[in-house]
């Protein structure tokens, strides 16, 4: 084949297999009906009938805005109040202490892209999780940065901090800067949620591994699925744990409107750094809008300024946090009828918590994935399992998935 592309474009090509799954099986539900088909490939709320939530408070205030509010050149860094709002949303009660900046990105990607391309060098290493959600790979290789993986979670199921000190150590002792990019609480593809104190001793062995170095450490929070990790002000309490550190750490968390909004299609989010040096919160903000106009400019007004409508008046964020509950809720209800039929049957799950996702880790997960697409079930094969989205498959299709899948794997030869 005749190429064009230059030497570090060569070769890329975005093979999505979880689109590829979905498109399969959008089709055939248009053509035998939805009823006969389960998705479980799609990461978006679907409601007990199979549809596209987007959450009412939102619909309302998307209604309502003007053209000049959904059509104007938004500030390159975010209008402020949204930034404003971004803060308050995130943090809630649990606000680190330090400086807090944010500036304005296109989802929670835009959040990695500027974080790796910003904060590493070329060729440098990126701490990630092996169980991640794929995109990484994409913007830590695109980057011309490399992958280093530690693992997620120990024997016992608890945050592996053992191999998260090993591979940090080592990349602290390779590098100037060390970028950790942590989707720690309801993780996408496990659902595993890391607790206040697991956040706590990996802030200490961060600590402990840039202390009288010249080294920086960048840790990337990634709370994508924040709003339906657990209750309100509980799954926001480890946000404290970033507070106070030492100048060499900066903490830049990658927040979206995709997941807690219900807009992924509307492109917005914001990093936001929580650091304990004013120049470096400085920097943070005029280098990462540097980068904004050099990338995508500005972001998306129309879903800033519907934010900004609701966070402005208590009754929609009420209204709001009411139907994020009840979303919330009706993922774990249907979670937790996978999980006790996974446990009748002996099948084993990856520690689940809360999130979209749960991972049934075995080897050949393709072919059990093929063999259950024969009976019209879409489910995402990774390298090490299979990805169930419990965020889109009702109550009534959940019931009997576990022992279609057991059957899937049986007949395929498949163990855990
Ligand atoms: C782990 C994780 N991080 C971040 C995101 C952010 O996505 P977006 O750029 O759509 O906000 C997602 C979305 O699927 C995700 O799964």
């Amino acid at each position: 084949m005749y190429s064009i592309a230059a030497k570090q474009a060569k070769g890329k090509f975005a093979q999505d297999n979880i689109f590829a799954a979905n498109n399969k099986a959008v089709a055939l539900a248009d053509k035998l009906g939805n009823d006969k088909v389960i998705n479980a490939t799609v990461g978006s709320i679907l409601d007990e009938d199979g549809n596209l939530v987007v959450l009412d408070v939102v619909q309302e205030e998307y209604k309502k805005l003007t053209p000049r509010q959904y059509s104007s050149y938004a500030p390159i860094q975010g209008y402020a109040e949204y930034l404003d709002d971004c803060i308050d949303q995130c943090f809630g009660e649990s606000r680190p202490a330090g400086y807090i900046r944010a500036c304005s990105t296109p989802g929670g990607t835009g959040v990695l892209h500027h974080a790796v391309h910003n904060y590493s060098e070329i060729g440098d290493e990126i701490l990630i999780t092996d169980w991640h959600w794929g995109a990484y790979d994409s913007v830590i290789k695109d980057n011309n940065r490399k992958i280093r993986t530690f693992s997620l979670i120990n024997k016992e199921g608890h945050f592996d901090l053992d191999d998260f000190r090993i591979q940090l150590n080592d990349l602290v002792s390779k590098q100037k800067n060390t970028v950790i990019l942590l989707n720690g609480i309801a993780n996408n593809p496990t659902g595993y949620c890391m607790t206040v104190a697991e956040w706590q001793a990996a802030v200490d062995a961060i600590r402990a591994a840039v202390e009288n170095t010249d080294k920086n450490v960048i840790l990337v929070p990634d709370v994508a699925y924040l709003d339906y990790s657990g209750e309100k002000k509980e799954c926001r309490k480890f946000f404290k744990v970033f507070g106070n550190l030492p100048k060499n750490i900066l903490v830049i968390v990658a927040y979206t409107l995709s997941k807690g909004f219900t807009l992924y299609g509307q492109r917005m989010g914001a990093m936001i750094g929580i650091t304990s040096d004013e120049g470096v919160a400085k920097e943070f903000v005029d280098i990462n809008q540097y980068s904004s106009r050099a990338t995508w400019s500005n972001c998306n007004s129309a879903p800033q300024q519907a934010m900004i409508a609701i966070c402005r008046d208590p009754a929609k964020i009420e209204k709001l946090d009411e139907e994020r509950k009840f979303y919330f809720e009706m993922i774990q209800q249907r979670a937790n009828i996978f999980m006790k039929e996974a446990d009748e049957l002996g099948i084993k799950y990856v520690p689940y918590i809360s999130g979209f996702f749960i991972t049934i880790p075995m080897e050949g997960a393709q072919a059990v994935c093929d063999k259950l697409q024969e009976d019209n079930i879409f489910m995402v094969p990774l390298k090490k399992g299979i990805r169930l989205a419990v965020c889109s498959v009702s109550k009534k299709k959940m019931q009997g998935l576990a022992g279609k899948l057991k059957a899937a794997m049986d007949e395929v030869g498949v163990r855990q």
